[in-house]
């Protein structure tokens, strides 16, 4: 008996499910109409496999309601971050860039680029507030080699207190943030501090999220990376600290290995150092970004 009232149970479950896929079978939209009844039937498929109670159910719709009331239209993004945490974010970007061109990994955006950051000369240097002084510097190239000049580099990273400007109201505008143009042979130059590991923000609906999962909050030492140039694709990117602890275990998942720079001491004022203004040592990066054509 109790078999019997189960199947019937299960049965009219299904026919919820397919009458509500086949309320959006006449969505103009072809793209449209796949996502949605492709959406409802995996969303479907995860509460019949979960069972949650209601409250259960209004906690996750309480969560989603306070990780939208988080955003704003400058530097916080909670459903990026949360995007970012669940791996979905690179999941897309993995799908959008499967095919190997010979172009430079891609990964994950961010929610704290800001657009219209100041342009930056060769070599200038972006940070305004202390750290350990860097040079990175290297071409862009297409992928059949050829260097491109005029591309631009808009770079970002946060200061040494792991905050971005825009995001921590202390630290002046534009600081280590800019926009470099390669020069006719397709080369750039960046001065900068030493980008240190930070914990993504956990004030909100995500912290809360990886609190309650035992997960730390911890992305590796990195600078963004967003490329554009004329008749070729952008690149979003970023290059990692091979030496930094949380390479491993990134809180967003982003790492590549072949996204890992080293940072070599360089002595004080040797050419690099007085070309660039750079007092005492330092240390260089180098890398090479190789972008598709459109
Ligand atoms: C970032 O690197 O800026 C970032 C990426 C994903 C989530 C949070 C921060
Ligand atoms: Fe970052």
């Amino acid at each position: 008996m109790e078999t019997e009232v189960t199947t019937e149970h299960d049965d009219s479950n299904a026919r919820l499910t397919e009458q509500v896929v086949a309320s959006f079978a006449s969505t103009p939209d072809a793209r449209l109409r796949t996502l949605m009844q492709s959406l409802v039937r995996h969303l479907h498929a995860f509460v019949r496999e979960t069972e949650p109670t209601e409250a259960e159910w209004m906690s996750a719709i309480r969560f989603l309601t306070e990780t939208g009331k988080m955003c704003d239209d400058v530097v916080r993004q909670e459903f990026i971050l949360l995007s970012d945490t669940l791996g979905v974010s690179m999941l897309v970007d993995a799908i959008n860039h499967r095919f190997a061109t010979g172009s430079t990994d891609t990964t994950v955006f961010g929610p704290f680029y800001i657009k219209g950051m100041p342009e930056r000369a060769y070599g200038e240097n972006m940070a305004f507030t202390p750290g350990s002084p860097v040079v990175v510097r290297g071409q862009v190239r297409s992928t059949d080699g050829t260097p491109i000049a005029n591309a631009v580099l808009d770079v970002w990273q946060t200061a040494e207190n792991g905050m971005y400007s825009g995001q921590d109201i202390e630290q002046p505008h534009g600081n280590l943030r800019g926009r470099y143009r390669t020069d006719a042979e397709g080369r750039y130059a960046i001065t900068t501090i030493l980008p240190v590991s930070y914990p993504i923000p956990t004030d909100g609906p995500v912290g809360k999220m990886l609190d309650a999962t035992g997960r730390h909050p911890w992305r590796p030492a990195h600078l963004h990376f967003m490329i554009d140039a004329p008749g070729h694709r952008t690149l979003v990117t970023h290059l990692f600290d091979k030496d930094d602890k949380y390479l491993e275990s990134d809180a967003v998942f982003g790492v590549k290995p072949s996204l890992m720079v080293s940072y070599r001491e360089r002595p004080a004022d040797d050419e690099l150092a007085r070309r660039f203004n750079l007092r005492g040592p330092y240390r260089e990066a180098n890398y090479d970004f190789v972008l598709d054509r459109s």
